[in-house]
Order: structure tokens, then sequence, then C-alpha cells
């Protein structure tokens, strides 16, 4: 019966999301004879950033400068654009913000405001905000966190806009205007290319690095090779773009997570089609996960069969499980309990054992289960599984028997060895298991034994 249903709102959920043709902008919207003012003076002042807007498709269109950069002055309706001054007898805002592309593009508008990117300025209460603040500084924090996840944009008195604040593209920028977010973080100005959003290059300025290498990942598995080998077959700059009608011979980022399928739109909320949260101490399957995740099996289909689909997420699935069961679950509880018993300070990052902690989830837990999720095996296992077996082993246990002294004992055995696969650790390798290793490496390499 529940099958049943599932069925039946995945047939609505595919029904109701045909792809179709892209909707028309309303001319009546752009081309405005003040525009005209604009592009004279810059074409002589600025002539790269004019040519990379003339080039653009939206140039290309009529959509001039004062479309997107005029501003509302304040008047009895409303209190107009906080950032609005005069520039040459106009009235124009620096900022472009989501709000203002929303004019022409309101559908894009409304899947990005409600998503992640679109609230990832919201870190302040974080573990890794504290990190930046206070074991760091300031302007650590501007030019390294908020370039990835968006300032709080501030405007002068005058109009103009706090330099510690902007430049700014951050995905979640926080906007005078109360919009959340910067389009030009994937779309960079003045392109701003559909094209050049879907290469994963976009993407890769903020997914890399020791905590999230998407970007890498990428870059090794089957899916980036192909990209490489097929980049210039793709149609990338087309303005259709459907997986298995315009292109076949690779997947981007865009491909899996964003662009649209014979059976479904393109989409501006990246999280619509994950099932999984590998981000926090514990993954977590999200709310409607199945929804979710149907829907990236759709962009798989067109490449690939069921049996490899499902064999993929039983795999992917599996090493989350793993993750969660044997190395995060005991490490979390452990270090509560060492807390609670006062053996740790409540504070972060004062004792080894919270770096040691740290560094198991938040790094090297997550690369394994990225490594998992995007076919990147190097990264599932060496840059992943392996540092937190390293580290949970090498490090964790040991610092809670500094802690516990004899105590320790009986803690690790509630915690950790009463998990079986654990039970190597206290008791060591058998007999067998120490003669089938030597005579492996004797066969291998003639006598050489690993010892
Ligand atoms: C007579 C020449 C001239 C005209 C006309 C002109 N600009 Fe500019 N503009 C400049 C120059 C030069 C700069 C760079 C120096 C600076 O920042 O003041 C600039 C800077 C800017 C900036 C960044 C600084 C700021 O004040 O926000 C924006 C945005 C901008 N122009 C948009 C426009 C738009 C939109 C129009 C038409 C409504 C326009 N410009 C008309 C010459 C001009
Ligand atoms: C499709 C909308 C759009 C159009 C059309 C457009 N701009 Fe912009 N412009 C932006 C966005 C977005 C930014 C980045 C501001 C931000 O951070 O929100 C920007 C930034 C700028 C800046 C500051 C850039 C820098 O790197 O210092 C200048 C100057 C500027 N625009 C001038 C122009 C001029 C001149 C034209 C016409 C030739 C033009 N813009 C057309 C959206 C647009
Ligand atoms: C005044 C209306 C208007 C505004 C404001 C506007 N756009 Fe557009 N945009 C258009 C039109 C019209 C087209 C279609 C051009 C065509 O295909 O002929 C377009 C096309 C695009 C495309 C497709 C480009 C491609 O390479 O196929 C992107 C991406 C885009 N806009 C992003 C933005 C962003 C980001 C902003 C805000 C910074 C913005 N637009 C603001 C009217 C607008
Ligand atoms: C290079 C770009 C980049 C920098 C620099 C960066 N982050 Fe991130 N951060 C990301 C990305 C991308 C993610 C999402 C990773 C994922 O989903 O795997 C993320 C995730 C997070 C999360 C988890 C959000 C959630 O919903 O669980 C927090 C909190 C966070 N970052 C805070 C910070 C803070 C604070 C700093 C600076 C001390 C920082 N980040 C520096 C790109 C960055
Ligand atoms: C995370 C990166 C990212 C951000 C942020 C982003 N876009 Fe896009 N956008 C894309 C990609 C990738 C495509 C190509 C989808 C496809 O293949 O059709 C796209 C396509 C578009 C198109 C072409 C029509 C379509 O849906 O294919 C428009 C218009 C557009 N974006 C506007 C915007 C606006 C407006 C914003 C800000 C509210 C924005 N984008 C923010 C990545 C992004
Ligand atoms: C300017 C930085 C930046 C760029 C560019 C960027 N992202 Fe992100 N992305 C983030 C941050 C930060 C988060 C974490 C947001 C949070 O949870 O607070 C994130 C989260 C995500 C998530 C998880 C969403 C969810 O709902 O949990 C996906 C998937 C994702 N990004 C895909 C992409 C793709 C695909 C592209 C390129 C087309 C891209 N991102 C471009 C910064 C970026
Ligand atoms: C072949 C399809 C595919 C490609 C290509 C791909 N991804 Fe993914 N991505 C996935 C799948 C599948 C998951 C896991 C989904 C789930 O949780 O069910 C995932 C998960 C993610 C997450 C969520 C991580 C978290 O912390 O929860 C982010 C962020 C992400 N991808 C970004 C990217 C970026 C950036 C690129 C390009 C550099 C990329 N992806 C390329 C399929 C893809
Ligand atoms: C545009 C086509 C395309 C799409 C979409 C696509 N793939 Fe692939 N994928 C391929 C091709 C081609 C290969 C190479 C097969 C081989 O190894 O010869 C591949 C390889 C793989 C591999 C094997 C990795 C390895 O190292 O052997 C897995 C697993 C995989 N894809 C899973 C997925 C999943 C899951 C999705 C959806 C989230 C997906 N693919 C989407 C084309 C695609």
């Amino acid at each position: 019966m529940r099958r049943i249903l599932f069925l039946v709102t995945l047939a609505a959920f595919f029904s109701s999301a045909p792809a179709e043709a892209k909707k028309e902008v309303d001319p009546k919207l752009y081309g405005s004879p003040e525009g005209q003012v604009c592009i004279k003076c810059h074409e002589l002042k600025t002539p790269g950033l004019y040519k990379m807007w003339r080039e653009g498709r939206m140039g290309q269109a009529g959509v001039n400068c004062y479309d997107c950069h005029r501003a509302e002055k304040q008047t009895a309706k409303g209190p107009g654009d906080p950032d609005g001054h005069d520039h040459r007898g106009f009235w124009i805002a620096q900022l472009v913000t989501p709000k203002d592309c929303s004019k022409c593009h309101k559908e894009q508008f409304d899947q990005q405001q409600p998503s992640h990117h679109a609230n990832a300025a919201n870190i302040l209460n974080s573990l890794d905000n504290y990190l930046g603040t206070v074991l760091g500084g300031g302007a650590a924090v501007a030019t390294g966190c908020r370039q990835c996840h968006g300032s709080n944009v501030r405007v002068l008195d005058d109009g103009k806009l706090d330099p510690v604040t902007w430049p700014n593209t951050g995905i979640g920028r926080i906007n005078p205007d109360g919009s959340k977010g910067s389009c030009s973080a994937c779309h960079t100005r003045h392109r701003f290319s559909v094209g050049q959003a879907r290469r994963p290059d976009a993407c890769g300025k903020c997914h890399l690095g020791p905590d999230h290498p998407q970007i890498e990942i990428y870059n090794e598995s089957k899916h980036g090779i192909l990209y490489q080998a097929y980049r210039d077959k793709l149609n990338i700059d087309a303005v259709e773009w459907v997986v298995g009608v315009d292109y076949q011979d690779a997947a981007t980022c865009a491909t899996c997570h964003i662009s649209a399928t014979p059976n479904q739109k393109a989409t501006h909320d990246v999280g619509s089609r994950i099932s999984w949260t590998l981000r926090p101490v514990v993954s977590k399957k999200l709310e409607n996960w199945r929804e979710r995740r149907e829907a990236m099996k759709d962009v798989c289909m067109q490449c690939h069969g069921t049996p490899m689909i499902d064999g993929f997420y039983l795999q992917f699935d599996d090493l989350v499980e793993l993750y969660n069961t044997k190395f995060a679950i005991p490490a979390r509880d452990m270090r509560q309990a060492l807390m609670d018993m006062g053996k740790l300070s409540k504070a972060n990052f004062d004792d080894k054992l919270d770096w040691t902690y740290w560094e198991l989830w938040h790094h090297e837990g997550r690369r394994a289960r990225h490594g998992a999720a995007m076919s990147g095996p190097d990264y599932a296992w060496w840059h992943g599984l392996y540092e937190v077996s390293k580290h949970f082993y090498g490090d964790f246990i040991p610092e809670v028997q500094d802690l516990l002294g004899w105590k320790a004992g009986a803690f690790l055995e509630k915690h950790v060895y009463s998990d079986p696969r654990h039970r190597w650790y206290k008791e060591g390798m058998s007999k067998e298991e120490l003669e089938k290793l030597n005579t492996f490496y004797e066969q291998r390499y003639g006598g050489e034994v690993a010892k």
C-alpha cells in the first residue's frame, strides 16, 4: 500500500513538472532609453566591462545598464533603494540584487530564495564561525567565510557601500533590500552566461578544500573525466540544455543538481535532489527524501540503467551508515559524556580532543561521505574513511585513555568495544589473520613481509 501511494506521489511530482520551452521576458520590461547614455560613456570609460555586457545574451537582447542599476528614490509610497545615489544625473544603485533580477526572472528568484544557498550567510552561531571570528579574526572572516557564504552588505550615509562588506558575491549575501544571495555568484557579471554557470568551475570556487572537496571529487570521478574529454561537445552555451536531448557525453554539477531532464525542469533550489545531509556530525535523511532521491535518479536514468543506479545508492547509503554508526555516534557520545563528567571543558577548541573530534567529522568524515556521494574513490577512502579510522583509533581513543586513566576500560567497553567491529583494536589480529597477511606479501613480493 505504501509503495503504491509512493508511486502515485511520484507520478504527480513528475507530471506537474514537464520540461517546457523557456518563458520569454516581457519586452516592455527592458531597453530603457536612459540606458543609451550610460552605454555611450561606459563604452569609453570601462571598455572591458562594456564588451563583456555586450557579448552576453542580455546585452545582445538590449537589456541595458539602467534596466538593472536603476534605483528607486524614497517617496511617500516607500523607502526606495537604500543604496540609491546620484551618478552623472541618474539615480542608480551599485548592487543589483536577486530582487532586482526578479523583475524579469521571477521563477528563478522564487526557487532560489528559500534554498540553502540563499540562506548560507546564516552562520553566525555556528562552530565554524566561532573558529573564524575568535580563533582567527574579522579580516579573515571577510576575505574567507564571507566570500563564499555571503556578507551582510551595509550602506553608508551617502548611498555607497561599506567596503568592509563589499565587494562580495557570496552565495547567501544579505542585501539591503531584504533579498538573499547573489545571482552573480554563478552567473558572473557582466555576461551573466548560462553556459558559464553550467561548468563545474562555477561551483568550484566554494565547493572545494578539506571540508567539502566536491570539485576535487568530481574531477577524479568518471563524470569529471568525461567532462574533460568532451567539454567541447556538450552544447553548453545553448538556451535549452536537457540531458539526453541536447547533450549526453558528460554530467556536470549543474546536470545533476540544477538542469533539466526530459521529465523535469531546471531548478534554482540546489537541494531539491539530495536525500541526505552530509554536513552535520551524524548524517540524516532529509524531509521528503524519497521524492528528492527520485528526482536525482531521473537524471541518472538518462544515461544509466536501474541496477547501476540502485547499486550506486546502496553503496552510498552503506558508507554513510558505516561512518554514522561506527565512528560518528560513538565519538559524539563519548565527548559529551566526558564533558558531563567534567573531564573536558564545555568550551570548544580548548582541549586536544575537541580538535581531533572536529576534524574527524567536519573534515575527514565529510570527505568520506562526499566521496561516496559523487563516485570519488580516493576521497571515500584515503582522504576519507582511512583518516577517520586512523584518528579514531590513533588519537581519539588514546586521548580518552589519557583523560580517564584506569576508568577508561569500562568507558570504552560501553561506547566502543561493545560493537564487534571495534574488537580487533582491543584484541589485536588473530594468528590466522597474521598468517594470511604474511603469505600474501611473500607470494606477491617474494619474501618481503609486511610488518
Ligand atoms: C559621463 C560618463 C558616465 C555616464 C553617463 C555614466 N557613467 Fe557610470 N561611471 C562612469 C565612470 C568613469 C565610472 C568609474 C569611476 C567611478 O566609479 O566613479 C562609473 C561608475 C559606475 C558604477 C560604479 C560606481 C557607482 O557609482 O555605483 C556604476 C554602477 C555605473 N557607473 C553605472 C552607470 C549607469 C547605470 C549609468 C546610466 C544611468 C551610468 N553609469 C552613466 C562614467 C559614466
Ligand atoms: C543584468 C543586470 C545588469 C546589467 C544589464 C548591467 N549590470 Fe552592472 N552590475 C550588475 C551586477 C549584478 C553587478 C554586481 C553588483 C553586486 O554585487 O550586486 C554589477 C556591477 C557593476 C559595476 C561595478 C563593477 C566592478 O567590478 O567594479 C559597474 C561599474 C557596473 N555594473 C556598470 C554597468 C554598466 C555600465 C552597464 C551597461 C553597459 C551594466 N553595469 C549593466 C548587473 C547588471
Ligand atoms: C529588465 C529585465 C531583466 C533584468 C532586470 C534581468 N534580466 Fe536576465 N534576461 C532578460 C532577458 C530579456 C533575457 C533573454 C535574452 C534572450 O535570450 O534573448 C535574459 C536572460 C538571462 C539569462 C540567460 C543567459 C544565457 O546565457 O542564456 C541569465 C542567466 C540571466 N538573464 C540572468 C540575470 C541576472 C542574474 C539578473 C540580475 C543580475 C538579470 N538576469 C536581470 C531580462 C532581464
Ligand atoms: C571556499 C568557500 C568557503 C569558505 C571559505 C567557508 N565556507 Fe563554510 N561552507 C562552504 C560550503 C560550500 C559549504 C557546504 C558544504 C556541503 O554541503 O558539503 C559550507 C558549509 C558550512 C556550514 C554548514 C552549514 C549547514 O547548513 O550545515 C557552516 C556553519 C559554515 N560553512 C560556516 C563557515 C564559516 C564560519 C567559515 C569561516 C570561518 C566558512 N564556513 C568558510 C563554503 C565555504
Ligand atoms: C548555484 C549557481 C546559480 C545561482 C546562484 C543562480 N543560477 Fe541561474 N542558472 C544556473 C545554472 C546552472 C543554470 C542553467 C540551467 C539549465 O541548464 O537550463 C541557470 C539558468 C538560469 C537562467 C536561464 C533560464 C533557465 O532556468 O535555464 C536564468 C534566467 C537564471 N539562471 C537566472 C538566475 C537568477 C535571476 C538568479 C538569482 C536569483 C540565479 N540565476 C542564480 C546556476 C545558478
Ligand atoms: C559562492 C559560493 C558557492 C557557489 C558558487 C556554489 N555554492 Fe553550493 N553551497 C555553498 C554554500 C555556502 C552551501 C551551504 C549552505 C548552507 O547550508 O548554509 C552550499 C550548498 C550546496 C548544496 C547543498 C544544498 C542543500 O540544500 O543542502 C548543493 C547541492 C550545492 N551547494 C550545489 C552547488 C552547485 C551545483 C553549484 C554550481 C552550479 C554551487 N553549489 C555553487 C556555496 C556555493
Ligand atoms: C552524476 C551526478 C552528480 C554530479 C556530476 C555532481 N553531483 Fe553532487 N551529488 C550527487 C549525489 C547523488 C549526491 C548525494 C545525494 C543524496 O544525498 O541523496 C550529491 C551531493 C552533493 C552535495 C551535498 C553535500 C552535503 O553536504 O549534504 C553537494 C554540496 C554537491 N553534491 C555539490 C556538487 C558539486 C559542486 C558538483 C560539481 C563539482 C557536483 N555536486 C557534481 C550527484 C552529483
Ligand atoms: C550524461 C550522462 C550521465 C549521467 C546524467 C550520469 N552518469 Fe554516471 N556515468 C556516465 C558514464 C558514461 C559513465 C562511465 C561508465 C564507465 O565506467 O564506462 C558513468 C559512470 C558512473 C559510475 C561508475 C563510476 C566508476 O568509477 O566506475 C557511477 C557509480 C555512476 N556513473 C553513477 C551515476 C549516478 C548515481 C548518476 C545520477 C546521480 C549518474 N551517474 C548520472 C554517464 C552519466
